[in-house]
């Protein structure tokens, strides 16, 4: 079964064939990032307006190589015009071609995006760390269709901690790639950042103390200064938000003993520093990763992916 997925959530326009929920048979991805790198974030009605024109060429040259037997699109979260610039592609797109159409929630999408390129079994319970611009969550998946939110975050997401951070370094967006390479060059104890939440029982994640703290470093610093210490800052912040995570993922681990696999997924996932530290706390744990960076971020392919694990192969 071929599924044409369309995400437009964000920034991007991506437009997807996936077979059967895993053999990725084309993801093309059309980002209006480069307009916001100095913004320090996305104008939703540029973004929309980049999707319009965006959307129809992609769609029309898929549809002339392709026969497609079902299409899914991201119905929420997102930018509302963005949404709906996919939503009215896939409805008319799905009308003409009389073929079923599947709303699919964003969130789902990442979790799925481990089915892309998958060439063995998952074994449930699945601890899922989905981190991204827009959320930062911890499920537990009992089965491809079952899972229960445990945590999440209760201001902003890691990946807008990254994306802020980098504005408060002037460094470009989307800031979570930024601060990586920055980091590269400097040393994650230059700066102390202390850890929230270190005795909180719960499982949520808390990153907005983490961006203050950069915030007060940066404005105790001269511009002069904040240029010569800038990889040294975004090696301490790295490793504090990454450090955060693992702390909960450690709690989380520690309360459910019977975990067979832990995933990461959403546009965090990307990140060099968060993988080694996960892998090195994994033991004897599967640690899978989308196997392609560019299914960490948004993509067409995780959409369809996921409406044919959980709507389309149980019809
Ligand atoms: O999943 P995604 O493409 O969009 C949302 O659903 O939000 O995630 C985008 C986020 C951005 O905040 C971006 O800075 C972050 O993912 N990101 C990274 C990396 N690559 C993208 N964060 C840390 N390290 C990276 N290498
Ligand atoms: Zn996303």
């Amino acid at each position: 079964m071929y599924v044409l997925g369309i995400e437009t959530s964000c920034d991007e326009t991506s437009l997807a064939i996936v077979e059967n929920g895993k053999n990725v048979v084309c993801n093309i991805i059309s980002s209006s990032s480069n307009l916001f790198t100095n913004r320090g974030g996305v104008i939703p009605e540029v973004a929309a307006r980049n999707q319009v024109q965006a959307l129809p060429p992609i769609l029309n040259t898929i549809l002339e190589q392709y026969t497609i037997n079902a299409i899914a699109y991201t119905k929420e979260p997102g930018l509302q015009s963005s949404l709906l610039v996919g939503r009215t592609a896939a409805h008319i797109a799905a009308s003409v071609l009389q073929v079923p159409l599947v709303p699919v929630h964003h969130t789902h999408g990442h979790l799925d995006s481990i089915y892309l390129d998958l060439q063995d079994a998952i074994q449930f319970p699945v601890l899922s760390l989905s981190l991204s611009g827009g959320h930062s969550e911890l499920w537990l998946r009992t089965s491809a269709t079952d899972q229960t939110l445990l945590g999440r975050t209760r201001d902003d997401a890691i990946g807008e901690a990254y994306d802020k951070g980098a504005m408060l370094l002037t460094l470009p967006y989307p800031g979570g790639p930024s601060i990586a390479t920055a980091a590269e060059l400097g040393s994650t104890d230059a700066y102390s950042f202390s850890l929230p939440m270190r005795s909180d029982p719960t499982l949520d994640f808390s990153f907005s103390g983490l961006k203050n703290a950069l915030r007060l470093h940066v404005a105790s610093l001269t511009a002069a200064e904040l240029e010569t210490e800038k990889s040294n800052l975004a090696a301490s912040y790295q490793h504090a938000l990454n450090s955060h995570v693992l702390n909960k993922l450690e709690r989380a681990l520690a309360n459910n003993m019977e975990i067979q696999e832990i995933h990461l997924v959403g546009g965090v996932a990307a990140n060099k520093d968060l993988r080694t530290k996960i892998t090195s706390m994994c033991g004897s744990l599967t640690l899978r990763v989308p196997s392609k960076i560019e299914y960490c971020t948004d993509n067409g392919a995780m959409i369809a992916a996921s409406a044919y694990v959980r709507t389309l192969n149980r019809a």
